[in-house]
């Protein structure tokens, strides 16, 4: 047990957000110096995160109100203060969290100050919140996917209470904007755009753990990008479950094209990224405006789930496989460099192996640049859970296969295409196997490894794209541009790859139509 002062709360808390939060960060902070000073070190925390980009941007804002309350971050589940910001979209997304839980209470025995919370769309299940009360008892905090701007309020109860603090909401309407963020990456950042899904797609249990869909102001959002690019940010990721019904329930409803015009005229942006656009609600306006537009990237994720009519129908997605088709033909008309990604599924109920055929038929003709594809996971509580028709494993098993193996084909070939072309990338890390490479992002969001200095992390630089290797490319940095840039004298000729004569010719090329 924690031996801690409670301290006095003094003045009356207040009860409009963000103001009642910034109250508990101070109060917060108050028990970490606390018992900081006890321990003589500073606390440590650690955010783990399942699921998507919306977790990965709500894991920023709890690393935000961690950071201001003083605790300080480190790469080890060996902390102070963990906490697992889950996901429940897949079964298997589910077991992780239960597996890594019982390496965690490992920590807690040695650390018996140790704090351990859970959070996320798998906490708004019922049957989660239970099977925790009843056989993980040494897990102090539990809150859902709708309170979690209450963080701060939270992680006090668990300071002053001394047992597993557990709150959960059904649902909210609020959304409070202006809390503290801590940012992955300096030069990018995800936006929140909306909140929730409406569309009970009949497999999918998000709509059920992230409630109804609630658009921002576009105000509030083209302030925060202001913000975050006034602080060095040049690229934005626009996040929502369908951010082309983005702005139909606003007071005064907003469409997600003229959003996106408003994002483009922010100075000082240079890239626009979105996720994820529903096939039904992707309008005419939308492809102009991206045709349009400078900032908006090369890069369109549209989820397929499935090529086959009749099996859309089951999954309610209301398209059908003409519909897909045609739509991304008029995008690769007036879009021809646009590079399209998808999600499929595998084994829906009902499903057979002519309908997997049309999947494949549908992966050969919109040759994807890159394809997502998941095994179906029944999910309580959905509608297709309780369909009776549910594919054995081992039709699933050799549909998966084959359609995998028609997605990798056919996306080798697609990425390829830019072989000996020279484009932009932003500059995101060095290399995680190799130090003496970077890593860039196109537009088309292709990766590319090249030589160069890690000084040009999160800038965007012409990279020559010499070799393609599945998914990503090898590339280099022109010569002609990094001499303007002062790098080629900085690094010396020893460092440039030995097939620097093309990439002479391309950066010529490249600084002529410079
Ligand atoms: N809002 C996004 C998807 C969010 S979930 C959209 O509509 O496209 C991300 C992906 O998980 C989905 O596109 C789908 O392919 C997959 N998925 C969702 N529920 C699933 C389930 N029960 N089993 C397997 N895959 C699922
Ligand atoms: Fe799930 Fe469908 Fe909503 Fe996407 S649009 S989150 S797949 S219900
Ligand atoms: Fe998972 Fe929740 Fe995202 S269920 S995919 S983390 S919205």
């Amino acid at each position: 047990m924690r031996e801690i002062e409670k301290i006095n709360h003094t003045g009356e808390v207040p009860v409009m957000e963000p103001q009642r939060q910034f109250y508990f960060m101070d109060l917060a902070k108050q028990y970490v110096t606390q018992i900081s000073k006890k321990k003589g070190r500073p606390l440590t925390f650690h955010v783990t995160t399942f699921g998507c980009q919306m977790n990965a941007r709500d894991s920023e804002k709890l690393c935000g109100i961690l950071e201001t309350v003083g605790f300080e971050e480190t790469d080890s589940e060996e902390a102070d203060f963990v906490i697992y910001n889950t996901c429940t979209v897949r079964e298997n997304a589910n077991n992780k969290v239960y597996g890594r839980l019982g390496y965690l209470s490992g920590f807690k025995k040695k650390n018996k100050d140790m704090m351990i919370a859970l959070c996320g769309c798998m906490m708004q299940e019922p049957e989660v919140v239970e099977k925790l009360k009843q056989s993980y008892r040494f897990v102090d905090l539990v809150f859902g996917t709708h309170n979690i701007f209450k963080f701060a309020e939270l992680l006090v109860r668990c300071f002053e209470e001394q047992k597993m603090v557990i709150d959960i909401w059904d649902d909210t309407k609020e959304i409070v904007e202006e809390l503290p963020v801590e940012r992955k990456y300096s030069f990018k950042s995800g936006v929140n755009i909306m909140f929730g899904c409406n569309n009970f797609c009949s497999y999918c249990i998000v709509p059920y753990v992230r409630g109804r869909e609630r658009s921002r102001k576009p105000q509030d959002i083209i302030r925060e990008i202001e913000k975050l690019v006034a602080d060095g940010v040049v690229e934005v990721m626009l996040l929502g479950q369908n951010v082309n019904s983005y702005g139909k329930n606003l007071d005064t409803p907003v469409t997600f094209a003229q959003l996106l015009q408003e994002v483009e005229k922010i100075d000082g942006l240079e890239r626009i990224r979105f996720m994820t656009s529903h096939p039904k609600d992707l309008s005419d306006e939308l492809i102009e405006v991206m045709r349009d537009s400078k900032k908006i990237s090369r890069h369109l994720h549209l989820p397929l789930q499935s090529g086959s009519t009749r099996i859309l129908k089951a999954m309610n997605r209301k398209y059908t496989k003409e519909s897909y088709l045609a739509l991304v033909d008029r995008i690769r008309k007036e879009i021809p460099d646009m590079a399209i990604t998808t999600d499929i599924i595998v084994g829906f109920p009902g499903e057979t192996s002519a309908d997997v055929d049309e999947t494949i038929d549908v992966i050969n003709r919109v040759k994807y640049d890159n394809a997502f594809t998941f095994i179906y996971s029944k999910r309580t509580g959905t509608p297709a859970a309780a369909m009776e028709n549910q594919v054995p494993e081992e039709q699933v098993k050799k549909d998966f296969d084959r359609l995998l193996k028609v997605v990798q084909d056919t996306a080798r070939e697609r990425v390829a295409r830019l072989e000996g072309q020279t484009l932009e990338a932003l500059v995101e890390e060095v290399n995680e196997q190799d130090a003496s490479l970077l890593t860039g992002r196109l537009s088309n969001n292709t990766i590319v490894h090249f030589k160069g200095d890690p000084g040009l992390i999160g800038k965007i630089v012409p990279v020559y794209l010499k070799e393609c290797h599945g998914f990503y490319y090898l590339g280099e940095q022109p010569l002609k541009v990094m001499q303007k840039s002062g790098f080629y004298e900085k690094v010396g000729e020893e460092n440039f790859c030995a097939h620097i004569d093309d990439a002479i010719k391309r950066a010529e090329q490249y600084c002529e139509a410079e």
